[in-house]
């Protein structure tokens, strides 16, 4: 779906973050268009999961405040070549389609999903403006063989970005979720676009709660989001301009100097260092104490075997305590 396809919906949402009420004959006359125009606007505005409310006499308002990503404060700091589509399937599909055409680096961030993906086949509920969506296209040099590690090095990448803007407390599960306090805050997708000459042509997806609403359908798992950690609302352009700097200059890093230096830093926010855990492998599970990762990207657990490392995309991590 081509992004102008939407505009009338985002001048509607432009116009409704300055906040307080807006009459629909105010908002009709600023858009050009009739009241009852504004009103199916406004329902398929509350169908991207923005929640506006109307009150007879006064308009229409926002539940929560909103915080539109805007592309000129994106641009003023950010040297990489970036695409913000407001409205889009899934921005790594995005990178997928157009992968031909985009140089290694480039972002593609959007601030409604209809089919936002998460691993294992899941779907990655988006709603608009509420969270981070945000992908990167990465030529690896070092080819497949490298790939494990990179999406390790992602999860530092974000977890440190997020330290420089003061946020305390961040940790990492491997491979590479964020966490706080045992609840998710952020999710990452790594998927291959093809391979070029050794190269391997990855898409990075990050995907990262900022203050969905805890009651949306569909989430099982305990989770968290940044506003919630912060108690403030988290300036989103800020948040995303940090991410995508970090994630070139820490990428670069490991394309450089390979997993040697990640090792400590990753063990450093490792939510699960010294604590008991099990590991899911289809039907077998593995209980040891979480020992951090070696110089593969493999998980280590001291087991009564002795220390053993585990790797691979089928295996996820369980809290056992
Ligand atoms: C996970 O399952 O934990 C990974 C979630 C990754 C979600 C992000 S949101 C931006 C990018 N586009 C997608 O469709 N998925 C990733």
């Amino acid at each position: 779906m081509k992004p102008q396809q939407h505009t009338v919906k985002l001048s509607l949402l432009r116009a409704l973050s300055k906040g307080g009420f807006h009459s629909g004959e105010e908002l009709g006359d600023e858009l050009g268009i009739s009241r009852a125009a504004v009103s199916k606007h406004i329902k398929g505005i509350q169908g991207w999961g923005v929640d506006i409310f109307r009150v007879q006499g006064k308009g229409y308002q926002l539940a929560n405040p909103l915080q539109l990503l805007d592309e000129s404060v994106l641009n003023s700091s950010v040297a990489t070549p970036f695409a913000l589509i407001p409205v889009i399937e899934s921005t790594n599909q995005y990178i997928l389609d157009n992968a031909r055409e985009l140089d290694s680096g480039f972002v593609c961030i959007a601030e409604y999903q209809s089919k936002g993906r998460g691993r294992r086949g899941r779907e990655w509920i988006s709603p608009f403006g509420s969270n981070l969506y945000l992908s990167m296209f990465w030529q690896l040099e070092a080819g497949m063989a490298a790939a494990m590690g990179l999406s390790l090095v992602v999860g530092i990448a974000i977890a440190e970005a997020i330290e420089k803007l003061g946020i305390e407390g961040i940790k990492l599960k491997w491979p590479n979720d964020l966490y706080h306090n045992d609840k998710k805050l952020a999710g990452i997708l790594v998927e291959m676009s093809g391979q070029a000459g050794g190269a391997a042509n990855l898409v990075i997806g990050i995907g990262m709660n900022l203050s969905m609403d805890e009651n949306v359908d569909g989430i099982t798992q305990p989770w968290t989001s940044l506003n919630q950690i912060t108690q403030i609302p988290v300036d989103r352009n800020k948040l995303a301009i940090e991410i995508i700097k970090t994630l070139v200059s820490t990428l670069e890093d490991y394309e450089s100097f390979g997993m040697n230096q990640f090792v400590e830093r990753w063990n450093r926010l490792d939510n699960y260092l010294g604590r008991k855990v099990k590991l899911l492998m289809g039907a077998k599970e593995i209980e040891g104490i979480a020992q951090g990762i070696n110089e593969q990207g493999a998980i280590l657990l001291s087991t009564p075997q002795g220390m053993q490392s585990f790797i691979g995309g089928e295996i996820s991590l369980r809290n056992n305590e």
